[in-house]
């Protein structure tokens, strides 16, 4: 960074944000396998916050990979990079009083404990805990025949590695509970911590 660049205090504060939207910010943070739900549970639980009235945006990882991510792939430094970058954007949506969801497999414990000391305060972990069979059994795009049969490389959970959270704050166990079930344990944690009052 350069010595030349000067932070800038903003004239409308973060409280000002809080008191106007009538909740706080908070950054969801989903991490699971490839195919563990965490799209489908983040849009339940995104849906259920706009119908309160939240300011919410989700960040998901095929779509960021369309965009500001396109440059990365899946070896470990691409992953820590798009993980790197999630992170800088979803502290920047929390600060403007969103709650954002980020849906990204976020495979390794070194790149989450970054993104919660990033967010600070914000970072809420949720982890979709959904064994690798069930994953697998589902394999909704065919990517885990593809890495089965060796002709995708780096795949989390067959040839990388997928470090599950042992903290984590909110913990779906999938294959008891169903989506809408989910989505309500997220939402009611939320209850549950003040963040969907402004006091
Ligand atoms: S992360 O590991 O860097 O957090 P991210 O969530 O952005 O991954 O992208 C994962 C999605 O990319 C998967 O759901 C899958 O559709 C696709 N994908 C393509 N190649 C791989 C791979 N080698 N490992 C995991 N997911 C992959």
């Amino acid at each position: 960074m350069s010595e030349n660049i000067v932070w800038h205090d903003t004239a409308v504060s973060f409280d000002d944000r809080v008191r106007l939207n009538g909740h706080k910010p908070a950054v969801l943070w989903y991490t699971g396998l490839s195919g563990s739900g965490k799209s489908t549970i983040a849009n339940a639980v995104d849906l259920k916050l706009f119908e309160r009235g939240c300011h919410t945006y989700l960040l998901d990882g095929d779509n960021v990979r369309h965009g500001l991510n396109k440059d990365l792939g899946f070896d470990d430094a691409s992953r820590i990079e798009n993980i790197r970058r999630i992170t800088e954007v979803a502290k920047l949506f929390a600060e403007a009083g969103l709650i954002v969801g980020t849906a990204f497999i976020s495979p390794f414990i070194a790149d989450r404990e970054q993104a919660r000391a990033i967010a600070g305060a914000h970072f809420i972990e949720v982890f979709v805990d959904t064994p690798l069979e069930i994953c697998e059994q589902r394999d909704p795009k065919g990517l885990y025949k593809k890495a089965r049969a060796g002709d995708i490389p780096h795949f989390t959970g067959i040839s990388s590695p997928y470090e599950a959270p042992k903290n984590a704050e909110i913990h779906l166990k999938t294959a008891e509970i169903s989506v809408e079930a989910a989505a309500e344990q997220v939402v009611a944690y939320l209850i549950q911590n003040h963040k969907l009052g402004s006091e």
